[in-house]
Order: structure tokens, then sequence, then C-alpha cells
């Protein structure tokens, strides 16, 4: 055939199953109000976790593909926990990536989110709502662009639910774990905790990404791309 890929299934890119997971981008022992206990318990426990969990999900994938028998609703659950690891290993690695600055949001992004809802304190009362509303529960707060060049805050009651099209720039993760070892219920301590040390320039940069002209994609996808 034609579009015969030159991967046996189990070593194709979407099954190899080998993410690595990324180190912390800050010292664990110096983010006030978030203890290293809790830090290195979230990255290695959860984050870390998920990524073992993918690896062994895309290579199950592989073998079970091969399986004529199997039943689709199997196969289906399979894919179910490859969308919530992936989700997870992503929204934990922008989270911790958004972690680690002073929580200034600077002259730019506030003026961005000013323009977007009304004001900065606006837009910060309903990420903090947002946040808020899941304590309890589980799930994320997610500041986001959408492909139109929309702001908004939304709402992720687990990792599969992000807003199709956004792009996310500050993400919060108010999973019990987050915060349970320093703050127990007290969720809204600890929602006041991330926005002492959010990394403002990380979230900047996302947004110029976000939106940066995106000429010369297709071009070094046709270039670069071979079918085998
Ligand atoms: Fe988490």
């Amino acid at each position: 055939m034609a579009n015969e890929s030159p991967h046996a299934a189990g070593t194709a890119p979407a099954f190899a199953g080998n993410h690595e997971p990324r180190p912390l981008p800050f010292d664990p022992a110096k983010l006030p109000g978030l203890s290293e206990r809790l830090l290195r318990s979230h990255w290695e426990n959860n984050y870390c976790g998920a990524v073992k969990a993918l690896n062994a999900i895309e290579q199950r994938l592989a073998s079970m593909l091969e399986d004529a028998e199997l039943p689709p609703y199997v196969y289906g659950d399979i894919k179910r926990e490859e969308l919530l690891r992936t989700g997870s290993v992503r929204l934990h690695e922008l989270y911790f990536g958004n972690l680690g600055g002073d929580g200034a949001a600077g002259e730019t992004m506030d003026r961005i989110l000013a323009r977007a809802f009304g004001s900065f304190s606006r837009w910060e009362a309903e990420f903090r709502r947002t946040a808020n509303a899941l304590a309890g529960g589980s799930g994320w707060a997610i500041l986001a662009v959408t492909s139109r060049g929309e702001l908004h805050n939304y709402w992720a009651w687990d990792h599969t639910s992000g807003a199709p099209e956004s792009h996310p720039l500050l993400v919060l993760d108010m999973y019990e774990h987050a915060y349970h070892l320093d703050y127990g219920a007290a969720a809204a301590r600890y929602v006041d905790a991330f926005m002492r040390n959010v990394d403002w320039d990380q979230v900047r940069q996302r947004l110029l990404e976000a939106t940066a002209p995106r000429q010369g994609d297709h071009e070094t996808w046709e270039t670069t791309w071979n079918p085998g």
C-alpha cells in the first residue's frame, strides 16, 4: 500500500509510550505558601504517575489493535483512559510551568486582561470564582485564548473537558491533591497562594506563541512529513 508506515505498530510514534516527565521548572523549596513536600508529592505521584500510565496505555493500544476479536467497547475504555492521561500530563506541565514567578502580572498582561474582562481585578475575581467553584470536587481553572483571539476563564471538571480550539495560558489545578497537604479543605487559601506564585512572563509567552502568525507551517509540514 502506498501509505503503509515503515513502523511496526509497537514502535510507531502514536503507540511508542516513550513520554518523559519534565522536571519542575523552579526550586520547590522556594515558593511562598506552597510547601516543598506538597509540590514534590504532586509532581512525583500525580504528574509522573500520569506520564507512566500514558506510556503503558499507548503500548497496550498497539497490542489490542492487533486483536481482531476484541470488542469495540473494551477498546473504547482504554481510549478514554488515553484521553484522560494525556490531559493530565499536559495540564500538569502547564500548571507547574506557570508557577515559580512573583505573581505580578505586569503592564502588558494587565492591559490585555483589562481589555477582555473590563478590568484586571474583574478578570482575577472571575478566575478565582471559577477555581473556587471546583473546590471540594476536582478539575481545572484555565485562562485561555480561543482561535479567534478571545480570552476566557474556563471551568474544566476533569482532564478532558477543555474548551475546543482554545489555547491554555494560565492553568490552576483544583484537584484536592494539589493543596490538601498544606491547606486541608481550605481551598480558597490555596488559590491565594497560587496567585502569589504565578509566573506571568510564562503566561505572556504562551499568549504570544498562541497568536503568532502561522505562515510557513504548511510548507514545513509538507517538507518534513514522509509517509514512507
Ligand atoms: Fe494535579
